[in-house]
């Protein structure tokens, strides 16, 4: 065996050497998969998307704008849960609407039941006024909330199937004045946001009358069936109202011509709706009269109204948000006959709408400008610059900083860029000695100040602290 061993040791080599290679390469190749296979990417699921941090500035200024507006109006934040259970939504936006039919993300509760991810939050802030005794509080009830929504449409621009609204709800009062003051609300989310939009309006009326146009529109229609489209001819059988919502080219001399719900008012509903057009026009808030708009959700009464972009293309052309009156939604929830109205605005397409705006017209996102830049050089200078950022994290000085930063030069580039008036300087030297060199950006004249007055003397020298020292 030795001998045979020694004998055939050449090709013995190539023979062992072979499968070692081979080994390596499946080797390889196997860790070649694994590899891969942990190379794996994910996409957000289709229809939902990630806000990235240039976008920011849009969000964080309609936040802004919306919770300076609900302070001003009186509205206090509510915050409900995103799982409800799924027959809430069905109870209070309707079977037979496309919500319910087709866009709810239901599942299985594993304690039994359907849950669901809430598409809209009228019902929840409904369900929470009733179940968490709000109708015992001083009535009105007024709330308003921002988070997200969940819808399983079909993605297009504009539409998501995770998306964000800001909501107002006022519960408790019948008043004109309330539906007005929605209204305003949300032309004023806009105007300051300096975004121009119109506002869509219509009265749909109590139940009955409702129900008595509906026999009017069926009838109309009815004689027209031959010249409608597919979905139409089913919404006469399930929700005759939505005719009314077909944007079907087809069917648009049809609507165009069909009985309108305004003849169908009877005189109280009629001069409600004539006084909430009465306050709008003393607010100077533009509105269209818009005899067709009839609202996707069931729980409407009186009131409804939509806004739009002014000239909007594409996904600008879909509301920008909606709302109107729920009177009887609080009972059909439960609770006391109670009169409610409230409206939202959908964050995600409002985000398009103004970068496409401020694009068209060179309009730019303020931020709020840095006041100073804190630059270190050296490795003792970067640890008590830390210690004292943090020192001044409360004095309201509105400080950048480039901590992985080592050249000076590179620092005070970007102090240039930031176009701040004055930057922090600390070196080795100053650690030692205890101070630091305020360094005036544009004269490029520097003063050594003690570590422990950087405050004070920071503060004498920004104009925005002023007032705090006269
Ligand atoms: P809504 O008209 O269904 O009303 O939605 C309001 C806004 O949310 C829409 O105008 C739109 O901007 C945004 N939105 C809706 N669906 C989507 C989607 N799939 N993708 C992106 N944005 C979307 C309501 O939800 C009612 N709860 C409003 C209300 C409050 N009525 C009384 N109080």
């Amino acid at each position: 065996m030795k001998a045979k061993i020694k004998k055939n040791k050449k090709p013995a080599k190539v023979v062992i050497k072979k499968p070692i290679k081979k080994e390596k390469m499946k080797k390889n190749e196997e860790q070649k998969t694994v590899s891969d296979k942990n190379k794996k990417t994910w996409t957000a699921l289709r229809g939902m998307h990630d806000i990235l941090p240039k976008e920011e500035k849009y969000w964080k200024n309609m936040y802004n704008v919306s919770s300076k507006l609900a302070e001003y109006m009186q509205f206090a934040r509510i915050e409900t849960p995103i799982l409800e259970e799924a027959s809430l939504f069905i109870r209070s936006i309707g079977k037979t609407t496309d919500v319910v039919e087709k866009e709810m993300y239901v599942f299985d509760d594993s304690d039994g039941g359907k849950i669901c991810l809430r598409p809209e939050a009228t019902a929840s802030v409904v369900r929470a006024y009733v179940s968490d005794g709000l109708w015992n509080n001083p009535q009105p009830v007024k709330v308003w909330y921002w988070g997200p929504m969940f819808r399983h449409d079909r993605p297009q621009a504009g539409r998501y199937r995770q998306f964000t609204q800001v909501g107002f709800e006022n519960i408790g009062v019948l008043d004109p004045a309330a539906d007005a003051e929605l209204i305003m609300i949300a032309f004023n989310f806009y105007k300051d946001l300096k975004l121009p939009v119109e506002i869509h309006i219509n009265s749909i009326g109590t139940p009955e009358e409702r129900e008595r146009y509906k026999n009017e529109l069926l009838n109309y229609y009815r004689t027209k069936k031959s010249y409608l489209c597919e979905e139409c001819r089913k919404r006469m059988q399930k929700n005759p109202l939505r005719l009314l919502d077909c944007k079907e080219e087809q069917c648009q001399g049809v609507k165009e011509e069909a009985p309108q719900i305004v003849d169908w008012l009877s005189e109280n509903s009629k001069n409600y709706f004539m006084k909430v057009l009465e306050y709008l026009d003393e607010l100077g808030v533009p509105y269209i009269l818009r005899p067709s708009l009839v609202r996707g959700l069931d729980y409407y009464t009186h009131t409804v109204f939509e806004v739009y972009p002014i000239s909007g293309e594409g996904a600008a052309q879909s509301a920008l948000g909606g709302g109107g009156r729920y009177d009887l939604l609080v009972e059909e929830l439960g609770g006391k006959s109670t009169p409610a109205a409230g409206m939202a605005l959908g964050i995600d397409r409002s985000v398009i709408y103004m970068k496409e705006f401020y694009q068209q017209n060179q309009l730019r996102v303020e931020k709020e400008p840095y006041d100073i830049f804190f630059a270190q050089l050296g490795d003792r200078a970067k640890g008590r610059a830390m210690k004292i950022l943090d020192d001044l994290r409360e004095s309201n000085i509105k400080i950048a900083f480039n901590l992985y930063k080592n050249s000076l030069k590179t620092q005070l580039d970007i102090a240039n860029e930031l176009k701040v008036p004055y930057s922090l300087i600390l070196g080795q030297k100053e650690v030692q000695e205890g101070t630091i060199i305020i360094r005036d950006m544009e004269s490029g004249i520097q003063e050594i100040v003690d570590q422990k007055k950087i405050e004070t003397a920071l503060k004498k020298k920004l104009k925005k602290f002023d007032d705090t020292n006269k």
